[in-house]
């Protein structure tokens, strides 16, 4: 059969822009994977979305069984945000041998190694580039091209509304209230921005890249934690007075195998790269003790560049089905090291 079955778990700004994307580049697709991905099922409640996109209602599940107990279905991709049910769902495909594909942050920072695990016995791959970064390729740019490397550090801006938030403070001279408003009509923020501006969304993401990274399990409950609530235009002020600015940090270390993982707001300097990252873009800086300093930026949000990431990763499951390869390696060989007490801190 030249085709795939897919199970779209979710309709929203993501799962329409997964719905167009495989529409709009149906044929490079197609010619990249030698299939055709199709579509058979999706879990929405809302019909008006499914009819505002031109999808047919049959296509609309009734409930999870429909799309679980599909033969049709090989991949399934989860996109309902926030932890149930999607991690229940996810960890159901998994040990039915379907393939994951999800953008959850939530649940694979708290819940990875019971969904890695579920995947190695269901013999099924489970991909999550879209969970941090949005667009940007950091997942598999950790766990596979920069491998060989004993990764010393990782910092990231995975935080798209407060680096807005910040830059505009930095250029405009406001306060924090009045930016956090156009921070969420821009469409970054999450529902409930507490969980951007309290660092709380970095944490989960920093606690993704530290577990790959130092092949251990970190989860949000290991990081310390502190958001940009707090700063006041003329911290910001200061900062640039002084040749630095301030940015919201997500940093993961490892030092002499005790790994340390945090989110705080920092002066960096001007020099810096990290620095030069404005508005909504996100970029993670890694350094291995090969390849030394290496830095991955663009697009950490939004529609159309977290749908890049998504269908990305279910063309490789579609290339792993084919050539009858995994991409399990190696989420599913966890070390556990010693992990730094929240609020300790390394000095280098
Ligand atoms: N609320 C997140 C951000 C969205 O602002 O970066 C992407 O995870």
């Amino acid at each position: 059969d030249s085709s795939i079955g897919i199970g779209l778990l979710g309709l929203g700004t993501v799962g329409s822009g997964v719905y167009k994307l495989l529409r709009e580049n149906e044929l490079q697709i197609s010619q990249r994977t030698g299939k055709r991905l199709e579509i058979k099922k999706i879990l929405e409640r809302d019909q008006k979305k499914a009819f505002s996109l031109g999808i047919p209602p049959e296509v609309l599940a009734e409930n999870i069984e429909e799309i679980l107990d599909d033969p049709e279905v090989q991949i399934v991709i989860e996109l309902l945000g926030g932890i149930e049910p999607g991690r229940t769902y996810i960890r159901q495909a998994l040990c039915q041998g379907k393939h994951v594909v999800t953008a959850n942050k939530d649940v694979v920072a708290a819940h990875g190694r019971e969904l890695f695990e579920a995947a190695a016995a269901g013999k099924a791959d489970f991909y999550f580039e879209a969970s941090v970064g949005g667009g940007i390729p950091v997942i598999h740019i950790l766990k596979e091209n920069l491998a060989a490397n004993k990764i010393e550090e990782v910092i990231g801006i995975v935080n798209g509304t407060t680096n807005y938030i910040l830059t505009r403070m930095s250029e405009e001279n406001v306060e924090f209230s009045t930016v956090l408003q156009a921070a969420q009509e821009a469409g970054y923020a999450e529902a409930d921005p507490t969980a951007d501006i309290e660092g709380d969304d970095a944490a989960r993401k920093i606690a993704i890249l530290a577990s790959i990274a130092f092949n251990t399990r970190v989860t949000p409950a290991n990081v310390f934690a502190e958001g940009i609530t707090r700063i006041a235009p003329e911290d910001v002020n200061y900062a640039q007075e002084l040749g630095y600015v301030i940015k919201l940090l997500a940093i993961a270390r490892e030092h002499n195998g005790e790994v340390e993982v945090r989110v705080h707001p920092a002066f960096l300097p001007q020099q810096h790269p990290l620095s030069a990252v404005m508005g909504v873009f996100n970029a993670i800086y890694i350094c291995g003790n090969a390849v030394g300093e290496t830095m991955f930026y663009g697009k950490g949000a939004g529609q159309m560049p977290t749908a890049s990431a998504i269908v990305g990763d279910v063309m490789e499951i579609v290339r792993n089905l084919e050539s009858g390869s995994s991409g399990r390696f190696p989420c599913s060989c966890y070390l556990d090291k010693p992990i730094l007490p929240i609020g300790h801190i390394h000095t280098k």
